[in-house]
């Protein structure tokens, strides 16, 4: 489902992905854990093509996309559409109601009818338990119901897999569990998830695989009772000693 090949990011003369190798198949969830700036965030980016890889394949269903020769635009257009984000901060458009903020993307980048786009959106809303809330302004919405708007919005393009980039660690606790249970919701509806998150008990109880990346490269990986209980590698011990 997820292919990704000997992929490399360099910001100028600092190179943040040294060589990521990774294949995920349909439905899994995938965790990503490791230690600040060892490129989770920009590794979740270079797959929806916010940043684009220096070099590497990256490939999601029939879908490739080659960077060690020249990408056209259209070609980074289609494949972004195949992925889903959602980012710690939310990342709303403030001026837009909870139903604005869940069309625009339908209506702009798959230039779906309104009335369509519209209808998918109260359904979206709805599923993530904010039917209620719908003609809102992120301000007037708690941390957690503007996060389940992320993910209702980033679910509005029909994406074959959701990235999540720490959606829960800019949320106070109580609002965690609540962004969670939609997470766990997608999860057993069989969608394609990469996680990047902290939070372990969501790791043990809904990932297939957990992966600790470290200075740009992927260490190791293995299910959560293994990877948890059982690490190989000493790096991954020493970072796993830190959480607890
Ligand atoms: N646009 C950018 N320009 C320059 N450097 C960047 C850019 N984005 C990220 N970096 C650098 O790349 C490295 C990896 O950053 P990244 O955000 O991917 O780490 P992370 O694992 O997500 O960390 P955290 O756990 O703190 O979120 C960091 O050194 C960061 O400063
Ligand atoms: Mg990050």
């Amino acid at each position: 489902m997820i292919e990704i090949r000997e992929l490399h990011k360099q910001f100028g003369s600092l190179k943040v992905l040294k060589g990521i190798n990774l294949n995920i198949e349909k439905g899994k969830v995938v965790v990503v854990i490791g230690p600040s700036g060892s490129g989770k965030t920009t590794l979740l980016r270079c797959l929806n093509i916010l940043e684009t890889p220096t070099i590497g394949t990256v490939k999601i269903g029939d879908v490739a996309l080659n960077f060690n020769q020249k990408v056209s635009k259209s070609e980074i257009q289609s494949f972004r559409k195949l992925t889903g984000m959602v980012f710690q901060n939310y990342n709303l458009f403030p001026h837009f109601t909870a139903l604005e903020n869940v069309i625009e993307g339908p209506v702009t980048v798959k230039k779906m009818r309104k009335d369509e786009a519209k209808q998918n959106a109260e359904m979206l809303l709805e599923k993530v338990g904010l039917k209620e809330k719908i003609n809102q302004y992120p301000f007037q919405l708690s941390g957690g119901q503007q996060q389940r708007v992320g993910i209702a919005r980033a679910l509005a393009i029909g994406p074959e897999v959701m990235l999540f980039d720490e959606p829960t660690s800019a949320l106070d606790p109580e609002l965690v569990g609540e962004v969670l249970k939609v997470m766990k919701d997608l999860a057993n509806d069989g969608m394609t998830m990469i996680v990047v998150t902290h939070e372990m008990s969501f790791a043990k109880e809904v990932a297939d695989e957990v992966i600790f990346m470290d200075q740009g490269k992927i260490i190791e990986r293995g299910t959560p009772a293994d990877l948890f209980s059982n690490p190989k590698e000493e790096r991954t011990r020493q970072f796993l000693n830190l959480l607890k």
